[in-house]
């Protein structure tokens, strides 16, 4: 991106800038060390330049009145995947719970089948609209993950399909392989985990993933992912705590995982050991409204230090949301966090969560310039439920989108 114009934005009600220089992450009991100072901010040869004005850039933009933030880094999605599931979410809000939605050949099944019969295309091209919806509401990087292959040759398929969706995508895609997410029809777990583990040493994929629960993998099958992360030099996370307690923190502890996601039945002795290490906590506040789940002890998280990250965990069962300001505010209202809070959970710490954040997840000089201009302040994101606050997106120095009642603000040399 060496040859994208330059461009300042001017004279912000608010930039969003780190306690310091250079932070890997930033632990939430700091999140109050965030700064929302009014400034300006210059991004050139797809980087960000400095946090000063010049005059001379090639685009200038009115900032006044809005806040500058860093790109969204969605780091909890389930792209690529096939289809929707509508039908099952009316069954599930009318009563029937989500493990017998599984057991009946619904849940993850039922998106391996439509992921089986769509062509490659088919599913890119699904994909490729969600990762365009996604960069309007500000995601400017995001992860993918396997899953809905369900056989050795669908989930290297899946892998394989999650690359070429990065190559199409305007913004930086990493790949997990989520090999363990439920047990194919026909074979049991511990079978399973030998197809599970072929896959994990043979596709390239950039994390590892396993989903515990009853309906899925157990924390001994955790164990044993932690173990294949550990020997192939994969980060590894997890799918845990998400409809009951299974004490599978320490287990993920134990095994140095990069995250924890879902956590809304965590145990609360897990939350100070969890708040201690350098795994972040990864809340998915979408799952939990649509899915009805209990709400994870979010705010004992932040208040103790944990690395609290939010995603929109995007796929076609538990959250078919696509929008990290919706996930926002629903945070902010579902776990009484700060504004502050919440935009590091998505940006920052997400960054980490990627093992990006040396170029990814706040306006420091040298970052990629991934930069978002909002209609308003940022305490209106999560305020505004459900409206769309960004004006403006860079990625990569470009300006990738302008909305069309902003676009007065946009001056071109
Ligand atoms: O993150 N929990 C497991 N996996 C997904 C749901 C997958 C699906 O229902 O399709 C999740 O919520
Ligand atoms: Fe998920």
């Amino acid at each position: 991106m060496t040859d994208v114009p330059s461009a300042c934005l001017r004279g912000a009600a608010q930039v969003l800038r780190p306690p310091e220089p250079g932070l890997p992450h930033l632990r939430h009991d700091r999140a109050a060390e965030l700064s929302l100072e009014g400034g300006d901010v210059t991004l050139a040869l797809g980087r960000i330049a400095a946090l000063e004005a010049d005059a001379g850039a090639d685009v200038q933009i009115d900032a006044t009145g809005c806040a500058v933030l860093p790109g969204f880094v969605d780091c909890h999605t389930h792209l690529p995947f096939a289809g929707w599931r509508a039908e099952e979410y009316e069954r599930k809000v009318t009563g029937v719970p989500y493990e017998e939605i599984a057991r009946l050949g619904g849940g993850i099944r039922a998106s391996a089948r439509a992921l089986a019969e769509a062509s490659d295309e088919t599913v890119l091209a699904q994909a490729e609209a969600l990762a365009a919806e996604m960069l309007l509401h500000g995601t400017t990087a995001f992860e993918g993950k396997t899953g809905y292959g369900l056989s050795p040759a669908g989930e290297a398929r899946a892998a394989r399909l999650g690359r070429e969706l990065a190559a199409r995508v305007a913004q930086p895609m990493t790949m997990t392989g989520l090999f363990a997410h439920a047990v194919p029809p026909g074979t049991t777990a511990a079978a399973w985990m030998e197809e599970a583990e072929a896959l994990a040493r043979t596709c390239d994929v950039d994390a590892l993933d396993i989903f515990v629960e009853t309906v899925a993998f157990t924390n001994a099958h955790l164990a044993r992912m932690g173990a294949i992360a550990r020997d192939t030099g994969r980060p590894l996370r997890a799918h845990v705590e998400q409809f009951a307690a299974h004490r599978s923190v320490p287990v993920a502890l134990e095994w140095d995982a990069r995250s924890v996601d879902h956590l809304s039945c965590l145990h609360p002795d897990d939350v100070a050991p969890l708040a201690a290490a350098d795994c972040a906590a990864v809340l998915l506040p979408g799952a939990e409204l649509l899915g009805g789940e209990h709400t994870p002890p979010a705010r004992a998280l932040a208040d103790a230090g944990a690395i609290c990250v939010l995603a929109t965990d995007l796929n076609p069962g538990t959250s078919p949301v696509a929008s990290m300001p919706v996930i926002i505010g629903l945070a902010v209202r579902r776990y009484g966090w700060s504004v502050r809070e919440a935009l590091l959970a998505a940006t920052l710490n997400a960054a980490w969560v990627l093992g990006r954040s040396d170029e990814l997840g706040s306006l420091e000089p040298g970052k990629r310039a991934d930069v978002l201009l909002l209609d308003g302040p940022a305490e209106h994101v999560p305020y505004r439920f459900g409206h769309n606050p960004v004006a403006a997106v860079f990625a990569g120095g470009a300006l990738v989108h302008v909305r069309p009642d902003q676009a007065w603000r946009v001056r071109t040399a």
